[in-house]
């Protein structure tokens, strides 16, 4: 059986349809299925993505303080794992309770640097330009009560180079973002990956490998290489 996916996002949703694209991709070996995707925007891209694959959309309410309105939701779809793709608000207290091990984060930098509350999208960015780092990444992690933290599930770098604005940082990121995340996500949804009962990340991706990384590599050689790291 395969896993109900539930994801969130407050924007664009090239994550959603990274993800949606490799699920796909994977056919009957895929660990899991986007059973919705829900997002505090009415506006926001990834409602868009989500009808084209014929993915229920859901808007979530303004004002939902204690998260009861998204665990009923989460409850009623008896959804299994919740990916936050992108999204910007603090999830709630009694959600994180009830899917302890079950959230994962995409944050587009090598935390726990450049992470924390404001710290997104662009901002994250411009503070990496600004710190003046030669290498940023892509950091996939369990969620626990605040942002971007909890355990780290995967990482991978991507370099800065001199030149750099935050939209070129933004899209060399990116484009690793849609190559690890949806791998992570199945990793866990299929159980390959797992938060074990002392709060430890089985199964992720080893540190070692995480330094057989090719700055800017070709899209197949991308995912090539993040596939062997993973073990898949
Ligand atoms: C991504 O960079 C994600 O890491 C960040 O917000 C961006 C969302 O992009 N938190 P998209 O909505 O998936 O296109």
């Amino acid at each position: 059986m395969t896993a109900r996916i539930a994801v969130l996002a407050s924007g664009r949703g090239s994550n959603l349809r990274a993800l949606l694209d490799y699920l796909h991709a994977l056919g009957s070996a895929r660990g899991g299925d986007v059973v919705f995707c829900a997002s505090d925007h009415p506006g926001a891209g990834a409602l868009a993505v989500a009808a084209e694959h014929g993915v229920e959309g859901i808007v979530l309410p303004r004002s939902d303080p204690d998260g009861s309105g998204l665990l009923c939701t989460l409850r009623e779809q008896a959804v299994d794992l919740i990916v936050l793709a992108g999204y910007l608000r603090l999830v709630a207290a009694q959600v994180i309770r009830a899917f302890v091990g079950r959230i994962i984060n995409v944050h587009p930098a090598l935390l726990p640097a450049f992470g924390g509350r404001g710290m997104y999208g662009e901002r994250a960015h411009r503070a990496v330009l600004n710190a003046g780092v030669r290498v940023s990444g892509v950091t996939v992690h369990f969620v626990d009560g605040d942002y971007d933290r909890g355990q780290i599930i995967a990482q991978w770098p991507v370099p800065v180079y001199a030149d750099d604005n935050t939209a070129t940082l933004a899209a060399r990121v990116l484009r690793v973002e849609h190559a690890l995340l949806p791998r992570v996500v199945d990793a866990v949804a299929s159980g390959r990956i797992a938060l074990d009962t002392e709060g430890r990340v089985r199964g992720a991706l080893p540190r070692e490998r995480a330094a057989t990384f090719v700055f800017d590599a070709p899209e197949s050689t991308l995912a090539r290489d993040i596939d062997t790291a993973l073990g898949a």
